[in-house]
């Protein structure tokens, strides 16, 4: 049975609420609100409600709130006041310190009782959650913790070592090859496909979170086999046929192995996200070796980096007030961005075209 706690300085008054409660819970009783603090303190964890009186001797009941607050026990445990004050001042105060009731001398026993059990059934339900919340956030925490240590464990490999190498030639070796090309059309044609390029190399805490999470064994060639996006780069467009023009001189490299290419500017995500990406093998000189090594570079424009920049920020923040609402309205701003892309297009190439 449940344990609910009775405050009341006048005797009469405990042994009404205790015959009526006798029946569902064991009912603990304190004269003033200096015994009932001292029950709180003793048995404070298991109660499951408290009926409080407002006017008591040494301790009166807005006291007794205070303490509790100051201990954080309002959260946990519903207290209703149970008082002859009619003053609705009084009244709103008492709401305002965070009471979940307010009961009026003399009460209905049969309303009483609903009330003190919806009080209690509204804090369990809430306790629950809230102790659900926590437990799933102790697990994420073991986790994380569980990611770094392996993460170090990777570290010490000499071969993730050396993969890790191979990873960031990669990158260095499509930087150069973009850049070539960027230098080359600001001669020709006096103007750049890109604006700038960002480049990542996925942490190896990244790359364990991945592997487990997809099922993939946790070695190099674990990785080396299915993970596409360790060695990463960003290319950011001013428009969007500068993204095909570049992509499409890049992949006719040669030496270049497209393995994979997601047009998400033709095909958007639901959410509004346009980029385009691809994989490729790209080629990798060591003083005894030459492999591909496989590269993911996304291809967007200024004005879709800006917008997945602040996506990203959505997807990464828990509690998000209101998030449908943001949804909605990203999705609204990647429509008008695809339309802005194409206007400022349309408006380069008249210049273009009046300048010959
Ligand atoms: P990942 O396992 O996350 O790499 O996804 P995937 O294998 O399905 O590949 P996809 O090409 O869809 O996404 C690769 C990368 O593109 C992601 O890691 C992000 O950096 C970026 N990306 C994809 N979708 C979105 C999106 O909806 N919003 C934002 N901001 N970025 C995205
Ligand atoms: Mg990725």
């Amino acid at each position: 049975m449940q344990k609910i706690l009775v405050v009341d300085d006048a005797e009469l008054n405990r042994e009404l609420l205790g015959d009526i409660l006798a029946e569902d819970y064991i009912v603990l009783m304190a004269g003033d609100g200096e015994e009932a603090l001292e029950k709180l303190k003793e048995d404070g964890k298991n109660l499951s409600a408290i009926l409080l009186d407002l006017h008591m001797p040494k301790l009166n009941g807005f006291a007794v709130i205070d303490e509790m607050k100051k201990k954080g026990w309002m959260k946990w445990i519903p207290v209703l006041i149970i008082s002859s004050e009619y003053s609705v001042e009084i009244e709103n105060k008492c709401f305002e310190l965070g009471i979940s009731d307010f009961i009026h001398k003399p009460f209905e026993s049969s309303l009483v009782k609903k009330r003190i059990k919806n009080a209690v059934a509204l804090f369990s339900y809430k306790n629950q959650l809230e102790q659900k919340v926590e437990e799933q956030e102790e697990i994420l925490k073991q986790q994380s913790l569980i990611i770094k240590k392996q993460a170090e464990k990777l570290k010490q490999l000499k071969p993730f070592n050396k993969l890790m190498l191979e990873y960031h030639a990669a990158i260095m070796e499509v930087e150069t090859r973009l850049k070539v090309l960027n230098e080359e059309f600001s001669q020709e044609y006096n103007r750049n496909p890109f604006e700038s390029i960002k480049s990542r190399l996925k942490s190896p805490a990244s790359i364990y979170e991945k592997l487990e999470r997809k099922g993939y064994p946790v070695t190099v060639e674990g990785i080396r086999e299915n993970l596409t996006d360790v060695a990463g780069l960003r290319v950011i467009c001013s428009f969007p046929d500068d993204i095909y023009r570049l992509a499409k001189l890049f992949t006719r490299q040669d030496d270049i192995i497209l393995l994979r290419e997601k047009d998400y500017i033709k095909n958007p995500k639901p959410n509004g996200y346009r980029s385009l990406h691809l994989i490729v093998g790209v080629p990798v000189y060591l003083s005894n070796e030459k492999m591909h090594v496989k590269t993911e570079v996304q291809f967007r424009t200024i004005a879709m980096d800006f917008w997945a920049s602040l996506e990203h920020k959505l997807k990464y923040k828990k509690n998000v007030d209101s998030a449908d609402e943001i949804v909605d309205r990203l999705k609204e701003c990647a429509d008008s961005i695809e339309v802005l892309d194409y206007q400022m297009q349309e408006i380069r190439n008249k210049i273009d075209r009046s300048r010959e």
